[in-house]
């Protein structure tokens, strides 16, 4: 079966979030189950750099907001990549700096509505296979907002592939002005509140969720909070009234990038069976790599970590409010990595000046930093007040360091709350807290730090964490069965 991924990052090219670990392991697990797969993406600067041969397919000319727009596609073999990928040289659009969508300051590229308008315009001429290379997809899967367009514009042509459309995360709407729509000339039709109007403005997201045939998203609970108005931005009751076509899929985790029996970011091994003396070199290890001058008291010592991006939905206020607080009552430190919003960014690394000795804080975007901190940690925090999936928990879990997570989302489908009940059946692998504020997330961490102080029961929580399956057996079959449908 011919599937045509689409997305705006892809790891490790260009990643920014979770969405581009699924779109490089979900079609890996479908190619070994027998798919065959390409996989678009935008030709952004770093991206191009990384790639060594590329072979011309061809080029297609689509409107863009002032005029016809020419873009190169290409297809390139990537060492990390068991298919080919096609990508979207179109350097007006894509050859710039930094971040896919946000530009040095933190704003919003101006013209991402004309760039990902374009993106969507040439992705729906290769699922066309306007290029004639013989290569007809069955079906196009895209994601997020990025994508939203690929859909509608393949929804009136003719004998057309069918469409997949995953929301990763709703809270990104993709809108954009009514100016832009007209700029962009794209179908007079579309514009209703049953087509992609949203508020005034246009929605990208909106547009998936209308006119692709069937839409995913990433855990079943998310799959149900978004047809509700806390969580549905607006687009809940369009939600759920598309409840036919929507299923909620939960991600899995690619096992081989992240196992703490070989992962090459780590400076020791461990498995669930020997957890302790290959997680104690781990720690100490990340804490004199931040800086720590490590001694006993401090490898005793309960190391909360915590890895993402530095925004409201993943509640670094309540981390904020928490850390002075645990600081005072016990002895446990901190290691956090992230960036994002400068506020967060700035409390966070005051924080860290403050209490050199006890908060270790690294703002911007480190790979290898972030598998040692899954690893070296004793303890993830992760309080998302609201959370799609969350493929951080499941690597944490993975990597024997129980996650404290607020139950939402993918995170209460993911980790079972540590209650007399769950550790007496040996099924406990982390700790929730039911109430969306600061108050209940400290009083998660306390109860996790008494457990840490009981080594048999804690070993317990975290072998059973490590056992869990989170691999994509079960869920990328359950998209083989969707594209079959
Ligand atoms: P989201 O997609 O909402 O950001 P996920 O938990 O699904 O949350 O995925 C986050 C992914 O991004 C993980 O692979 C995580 O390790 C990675 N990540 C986030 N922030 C950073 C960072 N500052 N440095 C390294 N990796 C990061
Ligand atoms: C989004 C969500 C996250 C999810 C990821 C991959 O970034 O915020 O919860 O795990 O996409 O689907």
């Amino acid at each position: 079966k011919k599937i045509l991924f689409v997305a705006s990052e892809a790891y490790p090219l260009v990643k920014t979030g979770g969405l581009g670990d699924v779109v490089y392991s979900l079609p890996h697990a479908l190619k070994a189950r027998g798919a065959d797969i390409r996989l678009v993406l935008p030709g952004y600067r770093a991206l191009l750099r990384q790639l060594d041969a590329v072979r011309i397919l061809g080029w297609l000319d689509v409107r863009g907001a002032d005029g016809m727009v020419s873009a190169r596609v290409l297809e390139t073999r990537h060492p990390e990549y068991a298919f080919p990928l096609w990508i979207v040289d179109c350097p007006a659009l894509f050859d710039r700096p930094g971040n896919p969508y946000v530009d040095a300051d933190g704003r919003d590229w101006p013209d991402n509505a004309e760039r990902y308008a374009v993106f969507a315009r040439v992705a729906a001429l290769l699922a066309q296979d306007a290029l004639e290379l013989g290569w007809q997809p069955a079906v196009v899967h895209a994601h997020d907002w990025q994508t939203g367009l690929v859909a509608a514009f393949l929804a009136d042509q003719p004998g057309r592939p069918r469409t997949v459309f995953t929301i990763h995360n709703l809270a990104y709407g993709g809108y954009f002005p009514h100016g832009d729509f007209v700029r962009l000339q794209l179908p007079g039709h579309w514009w209703s509140p049953e087509g992609v109007e949203f508020h005034g403005g246009l929605s990208m997201l909106k547009a998936g969720i209308v006119y692709a045939d069937a839409v995913t998203t990433v855990s079943p609970t998310y799959a149900e909070e978004i047809c509700t108005p806390p969580f549905g931005y607006g687009l809940d009751g369009l939600l759920l009234s598309r409840r036919y076509k929507l299923h909620g899929i939960l991600n899995g985790i690619d096992t081989r990038l992240w196992d703490p029996a070989r992962d090459p970011h780590l400076p020791a091994h461990y498995s669930a069976g020997r957890i302790l003396p290959g997680k104690r070199r781990n720690k100490q290890a990340l804490l004199e790599q931040l800086g720590a001058h490590v001694d006993d008291a401090m490898l005793q010592a309960p190391l909360l970590g915590l890895v993402g991006r530095l925004v409201e939905q993943k509640g670094i206020d309540w981390v904020l409010a928490a850390i002075p607080v645990l600081l005072a009552e016990s002895d446990a430190r901190f290691v956090l990595l992230g960036s994002g919003q400068a506020a967060y960014e700035q409390k966070l690394a005051r924080l860290a000046r403050q209490h050199p000795d006890r908060v270790f804080v690294a703002i911007g975007y480190d790979e290898p930093l972030a598998h040692r901190i899954e690893a070296g940690a004793d303890l993830f925090l992760m309080p998302s007040r609201f959370e799609p999936c969350g493929l951080n928990q499941m690597y944490s879990l993975r990597y024997g360091t129980p996650p404290v997570v607020y139950r939402t989302g993918g995170l209460a489908d993911t980790v079972v709350d540590a209650d007399e009940a769950a550790l007496a059946e040996g099924k406990a692998t982390g700790f929730v807290f039911d109430l969306p504020e600061a108050d209940a997330f400290l009083a998660a961490i306390r109860r996790a730090l008494s457990l840490y102080r009981e080594p048999a029961r804690w070993r317990q929580l975290q072998q059973t964490g490590m056992r869990q399956s989170f691999d994509w057996s079960v869920s990328a079959d359950h998209y083989l069965a969707l594209y079959s449908q």
